[in-house]
Parts: structure tokens; C-alpha cells; sequence
């Protein structure tokens, strides 16, 4: 045992030295400790309230918007794809919602008088935007992502509803943590083929393989993760 012997002889200390065996940041551990501390317990209340504060929690929130734009019309009758609109869900985190413009590749011919497109002639005319009140709203403090769900195979329905239906739109699902772990421990049978996120009336009866085969094949297909990973703090809150 020659080289424990060595060891012993390079960590020997001299007494002097002794007397200052932790490290001088040590003196601050007890303050800084103490300081987390009171952070940590005026944050969570914080966070708390936020996050059961009315506004995130309301099934049923549907605001009054500029002008009556009807989902049940352009989406349901007409059977207007979401993404025609909602050009952004598959590439990005957010939803864009549709320019002046986009309204007007139709609305500049179809019912081009009505009173009821009155605001959207005035926002094209003048460039300024129509001000949409946002619906859905999140608290700042967690991440969402579109893209990582739609790619996923998870539809627009299951989380947002028959918009198809909708005359206005409204919050249909709580949105809550609860909520969104209850589908991350167990996407299997969430999950449709990608070609169907769109589609509202789509059902596992239409496939080949029964409801819970497909679940487990889509699983395999889009590399869906652990639901030890998918639950973990930081896949919402980073
Ligand atoms: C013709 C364009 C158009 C189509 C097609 C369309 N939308 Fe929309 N969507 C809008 C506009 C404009 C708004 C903002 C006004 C409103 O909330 O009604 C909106 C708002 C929404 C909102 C609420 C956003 C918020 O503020 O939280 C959701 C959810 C939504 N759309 C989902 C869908 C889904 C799902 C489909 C397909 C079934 C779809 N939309 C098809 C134009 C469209
Ligand atoms: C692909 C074509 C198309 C697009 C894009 C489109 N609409 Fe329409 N919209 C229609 C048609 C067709 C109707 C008439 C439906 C009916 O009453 O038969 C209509 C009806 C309406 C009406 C009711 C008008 C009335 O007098 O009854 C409003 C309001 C309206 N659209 C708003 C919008 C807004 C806002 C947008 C952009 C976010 C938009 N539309 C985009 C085709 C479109
Ligand atoms: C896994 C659930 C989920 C799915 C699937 C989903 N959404 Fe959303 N959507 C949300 C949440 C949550 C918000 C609120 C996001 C926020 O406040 O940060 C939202 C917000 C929106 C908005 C408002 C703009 C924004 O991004 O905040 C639109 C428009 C929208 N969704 C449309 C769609 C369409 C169209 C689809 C299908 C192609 C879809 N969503 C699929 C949960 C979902
Ligand atoms: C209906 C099922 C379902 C619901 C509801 C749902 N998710 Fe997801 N989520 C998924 C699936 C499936 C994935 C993709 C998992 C993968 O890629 O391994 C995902 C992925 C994510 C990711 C991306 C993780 C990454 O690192 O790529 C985030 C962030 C996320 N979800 C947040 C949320 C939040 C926040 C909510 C609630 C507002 C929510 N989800 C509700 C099924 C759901
Ligand atoms: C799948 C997404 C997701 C995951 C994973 C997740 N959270 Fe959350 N968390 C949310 C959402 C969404 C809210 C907002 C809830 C609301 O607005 O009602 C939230 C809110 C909170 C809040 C505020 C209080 C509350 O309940 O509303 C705390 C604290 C919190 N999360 C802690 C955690 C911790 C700790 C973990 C890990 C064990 C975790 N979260 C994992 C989505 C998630």
C-alpha cells in the first residue's frame, strides 16, 4: 500500500492551516441559505394564486370579439381547413391568428357590403390590425408548444373542443396542471395519425387496427417519450 501512504502525505495539513478548513465562501452559505429560503416562500403563494387565478382556469371563457367571425361558418359549413388560417401550429409554439389579409382573399368579393365586415374593410383599408381578444391564456411561467403537439399526432379537438361548432369561441378544457399531466402520463390514447389533426370528427373506429394497437403503434412512430419524462417540471416550466 505504497501509494495510500503518498496520498497521506500531500493532504497533510499544517496546524495553522487547520483552523481555516472551510473554504471562506462557507461564511456565506447560512445567509444565502436563508435568503432561497424567504424567496421560495413568497414565490410559491405567488405562483399559486397565478396559477389558479380566474382567468387560466375558466371553462367557458368567451370574450366578445370586434366582429362576429363565426368558427362554426368558416371551419364547420365551409369546411375550411384550421391550417389555412392558423398557418403557424405546425412550426411554431404559438397559433398565429390570421391577418386582415387573409380574410379578404375571399371577403373582397364574397358578401363584400355586408355591415357585418364593416371592421375588417376598415382594418385592411388602414393597415391596422383587428384587435382579437386572446381566449386561451396561459400563466407566463409555463411553456406550451403547438408543433411539439400537432407533429405528435395530438388534434386540435382534444384540447380545444368542436370549434367547428362554435358560433364564438370559447376555453372548453381546463387547461389546469392537472389537466395536461393527465394526457403526459398516457398519450397512447390521445393520439391520431398527423394527417388527422384537424380533422374534428376524426375516430380511432376509422383506422385498421383497433383504438388501443394504434395508440401503441402512433407511440412507436413519433418517439413519444416516458411518462417519467413527459411529467418532469422542466418539460413545462423552464
Ligand atoms: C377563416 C379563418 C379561420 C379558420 C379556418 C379557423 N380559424 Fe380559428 N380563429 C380565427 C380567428 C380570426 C380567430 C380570432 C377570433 C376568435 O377568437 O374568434 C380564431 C381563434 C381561434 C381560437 C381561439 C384563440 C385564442 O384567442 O385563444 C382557437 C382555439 C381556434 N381559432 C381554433 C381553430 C380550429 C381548431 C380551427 C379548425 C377546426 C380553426 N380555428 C379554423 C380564424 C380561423
Ligand atoms: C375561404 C373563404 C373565406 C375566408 C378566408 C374568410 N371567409 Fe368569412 N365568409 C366566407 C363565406 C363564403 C361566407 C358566407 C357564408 C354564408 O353566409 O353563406 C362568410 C361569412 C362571413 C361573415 C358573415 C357575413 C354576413 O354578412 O353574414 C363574417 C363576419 C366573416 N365571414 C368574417 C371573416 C373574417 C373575419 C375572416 C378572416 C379571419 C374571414 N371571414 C375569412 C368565406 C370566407
Ligand atoms: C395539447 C393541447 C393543444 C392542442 C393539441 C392544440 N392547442 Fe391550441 N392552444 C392550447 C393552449 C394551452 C393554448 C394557450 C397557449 C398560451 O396561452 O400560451 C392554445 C392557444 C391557441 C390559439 C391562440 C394563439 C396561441 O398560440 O396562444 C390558437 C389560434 C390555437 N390554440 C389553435 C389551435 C389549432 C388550430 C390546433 C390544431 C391544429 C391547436 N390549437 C391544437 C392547447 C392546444
Ligand atoms: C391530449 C394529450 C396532451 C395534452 C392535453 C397536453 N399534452 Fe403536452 N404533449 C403531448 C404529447 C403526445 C407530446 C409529445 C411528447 C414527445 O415528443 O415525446 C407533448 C409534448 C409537450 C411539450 C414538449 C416537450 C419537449 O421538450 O419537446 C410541452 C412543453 C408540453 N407538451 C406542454 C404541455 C402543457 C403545458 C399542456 C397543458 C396546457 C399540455 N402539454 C397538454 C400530449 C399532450
Ligand atoms: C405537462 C406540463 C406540466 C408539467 C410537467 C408540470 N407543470 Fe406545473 N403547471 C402547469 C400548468 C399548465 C400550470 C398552470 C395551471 C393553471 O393555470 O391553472 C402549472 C402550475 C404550476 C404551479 C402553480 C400552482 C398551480 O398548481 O396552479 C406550480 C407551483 C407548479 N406548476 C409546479 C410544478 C412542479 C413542481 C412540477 C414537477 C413535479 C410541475 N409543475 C410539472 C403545467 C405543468
Amino acid at each position: 500500500m505504497e501509494s495510500n501512504k503518498s496520498i497521506r502525505v500531500i493532504t497533510t495539513v499544517s496546524a495553522d492551516e487547520t483552523r481555516f478548513q472551510f473554504p471562506r465562501w462557507a461564511n456565506y452559505l447560512v445567509p444565502t441559505a436563508i435568503l432561497l429560503a424567504i424567496g421560495i416562500l413568497t414565490y410559491l403563494p405567488l405562483l399559486w394564486s397565478v396559477g389558479f387565478s380566474a382567468q387560466t382556469t375558466s371553462v367557458g371563457y368567451e370574450p366578445v370579439q370586434p366582429l362576429p367571425f363565426s368558427h362554426k361558418v368558416h371551419a364547420g359549413d365551409l369546411q375550411i381547413d384550421c391550417r389555412y388560417c392558423h398557418t403557424t401550429v405546425e412550426r411554431a409554439a404559438y397559433a398565429a391568428i390570421p391577418a386582415t389579409e387573409v380574410c379578404m382573399n375571399c371577403h373582397a368579393a364574397i358578401k363584400s357590403d355586408s355591415d357585418l365586415l364593416k371592421n375588417v374593410r376598415d382594418s385592411y383599408g388602414s393597415g391596422t390590425p383587428i384587435h382579437w381578444i386572446k381566449v386561451h391564456d396561459l400563466p407566463d411561467f409555463v411553456f406550451f408548444d403547438h408543433s411539439a403537439h400537432v407533429n405528435r399526432g395530438v388534434g386540435c379537438v382534444s384540447c380545444h373542443g368542436r370549434v367547428d361548432q362554435m358560433e364564438v369561441v370559447h376555453q372548453s378544457a381546463p387547461l389546469s396542471m392537472g389537466w395536461c399531466l393527465e394526457c403526459h402520463r398516457q398519450p397512447e390514447a390521445r393520439l391520431r395519425p398527423r394527417e388527422a389533426v384537424t380533422d374534428m370528427e376524426w375516430s380511432a373506429a376509422d383506422e385498421d387496427l383497433s383504438a388501443k394497437g394504434l395508440g401503441q403503434q402512433l407511440m412507436q412512430d413519433y418517439h413519444i417519450r416516458s411518462p417519467e419524462f413527459m411529467t418532469s417540471c422542466s418539460v413545462c416550466h423552464r
